[in-house]
């Protein structure tokens, strides 16, 4: 039988431009693994918040690593892959907006960026895998075959994200998601270790005013053409 060649493909963007919701149709599609990286960054922020762990002294985010086992294991019934935490599937909790409001400034810290991305790079080492995040194609796998950045206009991604929460908690206001939405990427995209930006070999895919269908159908096309290159 043929064997089709195996890549690997970043995905990386603005916060709730549709990423993950990119990432696991061409996942799914392509046979290939998902993973999210920042459900990491989510996940070792909601351990530093409950074990009031002081994530501006080092010896402190240095010595609460040490006890983090992160893992992505496959829910059937979900038909997806969910992070764990110490064994404890964290998938859900991680969404909340208490730990948005601080994944940012977790993932700012140089020991928690080298923590996950040592682990990401294990992850990749097999190819097939397709990886959302904001330093995938960066710095992560710099040598990705291919390499999508992902925008949207802000209104549209405030409104996608506020419809998405909202589900889940009626109390939650435009204007919190909002100022939520632009503090991450002002923190995501200033800081000093691998900040979020586009690399230079990336494909922009603006979806401002794309269907899903439709930026599923562009982005397959790129990643069938890197894979019969
Ligand atoms: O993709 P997300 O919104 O779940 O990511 C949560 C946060 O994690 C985001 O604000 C920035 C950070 N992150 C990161 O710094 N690097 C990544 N590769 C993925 C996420």
């Amino acid at each position: 039988m043929e064997q089709r060649k195996k890549i690997i493909i970043s995905i990386d963007g603005w916060s709730s431009c549709g990423k993950s919701t990119l990432a696991k149709q061409l996942a799914k599609e392509l046979d290939y693994v998902y993973i999210d990286s920042g459900a990491m960054y989510r996940a070792i922020t909601l351990f530093f918040l409950r074990n009031h762990i002081d994530w501006t002294k080092q010896k402190a985010v240095d010595d609460a690593l040490k006890n983090i086992v992160l893992e992505f294991v496959y829910n059937a019934k979900s038909k997806q892959s969910e992070i764990h935490l110490n064994e404890e599937n964290v998938e859900y909790v991680i969404r909340d907006l208490v730990i948005a409001e601080k994944v940012s400034d977790v993932a700012a810290i140089k020991a928690v960026r080298e923590f996950a991305v040592a682990q990401q790079q294990l992850m990749g080492k097999k190819k097939a895998i397709v990886m959302d995040g904001r330093d995938i194609g960066t710095v992560v796998f710099p040598k990705a075959a291919l390499k999508i950045f992902m925008t949207a206009d802000n209104s549209v991604r405030v409104e996608r994200r506020f419809k998405e929460l909202f589900e889940k908690n009626p109390n939650i206001t435009l204007e919190e998601v909002r100022n939520n939405l632009e503090m991450r990427d002002y923190i995501d995209s200033h800081r000093e270790i691998s900040p979020l930006r586009k690399a230079d070999d990336a494909i922009v895919l603006d979806n401002s005013n794309l269907t899903m269908k439709q930026q599923f159908d562009i982005a397959l096309k790129w990643a069938k053409e890197k894979i019969s290159d």
